[in-house]
Order: C-alpha cells, then sequence, then structure tokens
C-alpha cells in the first residue's frame, strides 16, 4: 500500500470513529503533513482519493470537509465484509450489539432498558441536589459496603410490605444489578465449578460464567411452560453443581415467571443439593397482574437464595444502584466487593434513599406499568401485522420484552446486519444461547411509544424478516 492509500485509510477510520463528523472541516492539507510525517503531496493525493469516493469534499477557501451524507458512504463501503471474516463470537457480537443500542442514529429496539421518556429524570435530579447538600463529611466512610443504611431500611421495608423476612443488614448495595449478580456467583463458586442457567438466559450470566472459568450447565426455557424444572432435577443429580443463576419473573428474554409452587420446588431441590440460587429479579416492579411477584426468595428458610435486583429498570439506569438480599453471605460479598469496586456511589445512594422518601416511588411506578402494558399490547399488533404470519411473538406479563421466534433455518445475525443497516438495532437470539437454535429468534424492546418513527421501523423489520426467510427457504431447497 502507498503511503497516500494508508493515509487515507486512516482517515477513513477517523470518519467511522466519528472523530470527523459530517460536514465538518478536517485538518488542513499542511497541518495533516506536518502530523503525519508526510509531504504535502502526500496527504493532497490521500485527500482527492477520498473526494473521489465521496468522503471527502472539497470546499474553496476552506479546505476539506467531511461529506453529508457520510453515512450512507460508510454503509456503502461496509456492505462487502471480508470474504474470511471469522464469525462473531458472543462477547464481540454483545459489544456490537451495545455499540448500535448507544448511537442516536439508530432506532434502539435492541435496548435493555425502558425508553428514558418514562423515568422521573426532574424528580431524581432534584432528590440527588437535595441529598448532595446535606451529605456530610465522612459520609464516604460511613456509607462503605454495606451502603447507605438508609437506602437498605427502605429496600427492606418494600420486601417486608410483601411479607418477606429481610433486614437491613441482609442487604449489601452494589453498583447496579449486574454487579450483585456476579460477587454473588464469586462468593459461592470457585473456578471449574457447574453453574445450571436457563437456555436462553440474560448475557450477564454468559459473561460471568466465562469470566469467573465456571461450566455452564443449560436448563431447557420455554416461553409457554417456562424453565423445565424436571430437567433442572436430573442436572443437579448428575453434576455437583455449585449454584443456578436464574429468573423466576419475566424471565430476560422469553418473559414468563416461576409459579410460587414453581418457586418453592426449586429452592427445595437447590437445598436438597446444597447448591445456592443467585435469583435475578430485575423486572419484578414492573408487573401488569394485580399483584407484585414474590421471588424464591420468599420460600427460603435455609438462606441459600442470593436475591439480587436493582433500580435499573424501573427508575434511573444511569445512577447505577443495585443490590443483593445476601444474608448470612453479606461479610463474604462485601469483602468481594472491597477487591474491585469498593462501594457504589455514595451520592446515587443518598439521592435513591432521599427520591424512596419524597420522591412518590410508588405512583411513579403505577404510571411505568400501565404505559408499558398499553405500549406492549401496540407493539405486538404491529408487529403481528408487519412480520410474515409464520413469526411466533411471546405475550409477557411484565418488563418491556418480547420474543420473536421464526421457523428453520432462520438466522437470526444475518437478519441483525440487515436491521443494522436500516439503522435499526435488534438483539439477536445469539447472545442469549450457546445453543445453534438460538439462531431463530430476536429479542424486541416495546417500551417505546408506537409512533410514525417506531411504526416505520417495526415495518421495516417485518420486510426484513420476510426477506430472509424467502432467501433461506430458496437456499436450502
Ligand atoms: C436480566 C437482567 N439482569 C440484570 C441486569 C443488570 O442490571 P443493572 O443495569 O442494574 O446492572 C440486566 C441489565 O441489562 C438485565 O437485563
Amino acid at each position: 500500500m502507498n503511503k497516500y492509500q494508508s493515509l487515507a485509510l486512516q482517515l477513513k477510520q477517523q470518519i467511522c470513529e466519528q472523530i470527523w463528523r459530517s460536514g465538518e472541516k478536517i485538518p488542513s492539507v499542511r497541518a495533516c503533513s506536518r502530523q503525519a510525517q508526510v509531504s504535502t503531496a502526500t496527504v493532497l493525493q490521500a485527500y482527492q482519493l477520498l473526494e473521489t469516493e465521496g468522503w471527502l469534499v472539497a470546499k474553496p477557501q476552506s479546505g476539506y470537509l467531511v461529506a453529508t451524507n457520510i453515512r450512507q458512504v460508510i454503509q456503502a463501503e461496509g456492505e462487502t465484509p471480508p470474504p474470511d471474516a471469522p464469525p462473531m463470537r458472543i462477547n464481540d457480537l454483545l459489544y456490537d450489539v451495545f455499540q448500535r443500542t448507544k448511537s442516536s442514529d439508530f432506532m434502539p429496539f435492541s435496548s435493555a432498558f425502558p425508553e428514558a421518556n418514562l423515568f422521573p429524570q426532574q424528580e431524581l435530579v432534584r432528590s440527588l441536589a437535595s441529598a448532595s447538600r446535606k451529605m456530610k463529611e465522612n459520609s464516604a466512610l460511613t456509607n462503605l459496603p454495606p451502603g447507605s443504611y438508609e437506602l437498605r431500611r427502605l429496600i427492606a421495608q418494600r420486601y417486608v410490605q410483601q411479607g418477606l423476612s429481610v433486614k437491613p443488614d441482609d442487604i449489601v448495595i452494589t453498583t447496579g444489578g449486574l454487579e450483585a449478580l456476579n460477587l454473588s456467583l464469586q462468593a459461592v463458586t470457585q473456578p471449574g465449578d457447574y453453574v445450571a442457567i436457563e437456555s436462553p438466559t440474560f448475557y450477564g450470566a454468559l459473561q460471568a460464567i466465562e469470566r469467573l472459568k465456571l461450566i455452564p450447565v443449560e436448563i431447557p426455557a420455554s416461553v409457554t411452560s417456562g424453565l423445565d424444572l424436571d430437567v433442572l432435577e436430573e442436572k443437579l443429580a448428575a453434576y455437583p453443581i455449585k449454584a443456578c443463576w436464574l429468573m423466576t419473573n419475566f424471565q430476560n428474554p422469553l418473559g414468563y415467571s416461576l409459579s410460587n409452587a414453581q418457586k418453592q420446588r426449586l429452592v427445595s431441590l437447590l437445598n436438597r443439593h446444597e447448591a445456592y440460587l443467585i435469583e435475578d429479579d430485575v423486572y419484578s416492579e414492573l408487573y401488569f397482574s394485580e399483584q407484585k411477584p414474590l421471588p424464591a426468595k420468599a420460600f427460603d428458610p435455609q438462606d441459600r437464595v442470593l436475591l439480587c435486583s436493582s433500580f435499573s429498570k424501573c427508575l434511573s439506569p444511569g445512577f447505577r444502584i443495585g443490590w443483593v438480599v445476601a444474608g448470612k453471605l453479606s461479610d463474604q460479598i462485601q469483602r468481594q466487593q472491597f477487591l474491585s469496586t469498593i462501594s457504589s456511589s455514595v451520592p446515587a445512594q443518598l439521592g435513591i434513599s432521599h427520591y424512596l422518601l419524597h420522591g412518590g416511588y410508588d405512583n411513579h411506578l403505577r404510571k411505568l406499568r400501565t404505559t408499558l402494558q398499553h405500549r406492549k399490547t401496540a407493539m405486538i399488533t404491529a408487529i403481528k401485522q408487519a412480520f410474515p404470519k409464520q413469526t411466533q411473538v411471546s405475550d409477557p406479563d411484565g418488563g418491556y420484552v418480547v420474543w420473536l421466534s421464526f421457523p428453520p433455518p432462520f438466522d437470526c445475525q444475518k437478519f441483525y446486519e440487515l436491521a443494522s443497516q436500516a439503522n435499526i438495532a435488534i438483539a439477536p437470539g445469539t447472545i442469549f444461547s450457546l445453543q445453534q437454535d438460538a439462531r431463530q429468534h430476536i429479542r424486541l424492546n416495546y417500551s417505546y411509544p408506537l409512533n410514525p418513527k417506531t411504526l416505520t421501523a417495526i415495518n421495516t423489520l417485518g420486510d426484513l424478516a420476510a426477506r430472509c426467510l424467502r432467501s433461506e427457504s430458496e437456499a436450502s431447497s
């Protein structure tokens, strides 16, 4: 590759990374030649090449600007991936999904959080300001793990109102629910231990298992029948499983909940095999029925359940405040936390405590649940109209995601790429499971209002699904 070609390539990368944005002036020929230590003729040749290819526009008296239609130029260039590009690993794919979800250019149906407008931003900001003003000099010390006593007391209060016997001292405040789950898994396992998970599962479980060098035992789960407890019983008898990482309410991504009888059976199976349950309960406030569902922890006299949750899904993802009801393992969890993040943010802990006391949390939750339920109905109706008739869509009783299933040989990763080209981010089934049939599914976030933009995006996805199903069945015939 010549010098000017390599310089042009560098510039393309910088434009793709948005260091230089659409319509923005790039460094002058002279400045670039100084910085890259090449001649001005080389820089000029590189800029002219990029101009011919549509990346740059020369503006008299101004120099070179990034083309205003740069998105299309980048997409056109990206349409032919390198022929032998290796298949994405789950973490790479997950990171890619995450990046697209963040981008304001994309319709974020892949998001793991409800639409931002559904959170009480103003009230939270007021609570944060008020709590920060009253913060004492030594509050960084007094709120070290297990965390703010007041916040733990208010969280315990909510469990007690549900009939659970939880004390403030059972709780450790963490940096989001994910830290609670990770610390819990770390506290009860050693590298090489077996851990049971649902299949499909929340991708955080797959990542934690990989990071801690544990061995996953996948337990089948489905939208209609939930977790297969008979298979779990067999696996507990066959392998020395140390822990199960499961969701008992509004499982992500399938949306099912276990009944109280199933929760009871689950805990008694674990007691029999001396395994722990790491219970991910981040969605339980987002129920559409009359009553908040109980966690499996409600049936846990032997203190074998580490109940993890957070405010990320129902109040504020950005505050990153979660917790684990750790009971007798509280000390062990705090030690793990001390080695990783030390403590979660003190102003955020105090701000959320203030909000829980004065901000009208239950009122907010009531409104949030009603909105989500309406949006679910609207989105499912739109999906059924837009997608091919072979598409199956879940209808969960809580949360804000639906699981779409297509007949084989549907390839969700191909669908993901096509959707991305249309600036729509979706969560492909392959980030939730290691099984081959994960390719037949996608997850969509339904917390967005069904306005013309969302509806167009759903219709586009429906067309793309039809295209995928057609081309794959042609290829296989
Ligand atoms: C099922 C599930 N559990 C846990 C988490 C982590 O929650 P937090 O954002 O509080 O760390 C997420 C977030 O995406 C999730 O979807």
